[in-house]
């Protein structure tokens, strides 16, 4: 029997769709390193604001992501993200973040740097990444790749429960307005947009537990692990 190599799991979806903690938890179980994509635009983002960069400034916006060090590090089983050795894992999620991400995400020299520091990443295996484009544009021989998604009612109510456990009351007409225009941004820009990738598992996750989305994605990575064996 061959050792088996470890796998590349690419997990895409939409915002709120559940992606981040499930990947977490996903390799938590299998003894993986989570990888959060989103993280590396959002502390681009954050390098821009804090610099006054505009954010839609493609050329300026692009050389900052080319000079910015950008690592993952564990702090008591949460991922952290440190940016030029910082750890910025709390200050790339306020709404600010969100509001000034999409010319970032959508800069196709922007992505072209991010994609190609995930690949150094991840390319040993043993690692579960999540993101828009994981599946298409970073690993497209990913040995499994999920797509998960929920419907628009069930993402706005479990952002809304989720920022109300951080003290923030929202509104969830407004919750919904969000999510649909980031659906919108995600799924329509030119460069890495949010599609399922071609042999991608598609996991509907409204009505299901964490436990259950977490259960259904290790069940699915075993399986190739064993199929690797024989
Ligand atoms: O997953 P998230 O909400 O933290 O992602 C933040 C933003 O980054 C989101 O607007 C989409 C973008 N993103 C992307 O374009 N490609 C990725 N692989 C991951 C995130």
């Amino acid at each position: 029997m061959s050792e088996a190599r470890e796998l590349i799991i690419a997990i895409d979806g939409p915002a709120a769709s559940g992606k981040s903690t499930t990947a977490r938890l996903v390799a938590r179980e299998l003894g993986y390193t989570y990888i959060d994509s989103g993280a590396m635009y959002r502390a681009v983002t954050l390098k821009a604001l804090r610099q006054n960069i505009p954010v839609d400034d493609r050329n300026a916006v692009a050389e900052l992501a080319a000079k910015t060090d950008l690592q993952f590090g564990t702090d008591n089983l949460n991922t952290v993200i440190f940016m030029d050795g910082e750890d910025v894992s709390e200050a790339i999620r306020t709404p600010e973040i969100d509001r000034n991400i999409s010319p970032v995400a959508a800069n196709a020299k922007v992505r072209e740097i991010l994609v190609e520091k995930q690949q150094k990443l991840g390319r040993n295996g043993g690692v579960v990444m999540d993101g828009r484009d994981i599946g298409t544009v970073v690993f497209p021989n990913a040995d499994l790749k999920i797509y998960m998604l929920a419907s628009v009612e069930e993402r706005a109510l479990r952002r809304q429960k989720e920022l109300l456990q951080k003290g923030v009351k929202v509104d969830l007409e407004k919750v919904r307005a969000d999510i649909r225009y980031r659906d919108k941004q995600d799924t329509g820009r030119a460069h890495g947009p949010l599609k399922k990738a071609a042999g991608a598992v598609e996991i509907d996750t409204t009505g299901l537990t964490i436990p259950q989305q977490v259960q259904k994605i290790v069940r699915l990575a075993r399986q190739r692990l064993e199929k690797q064996d024989i």
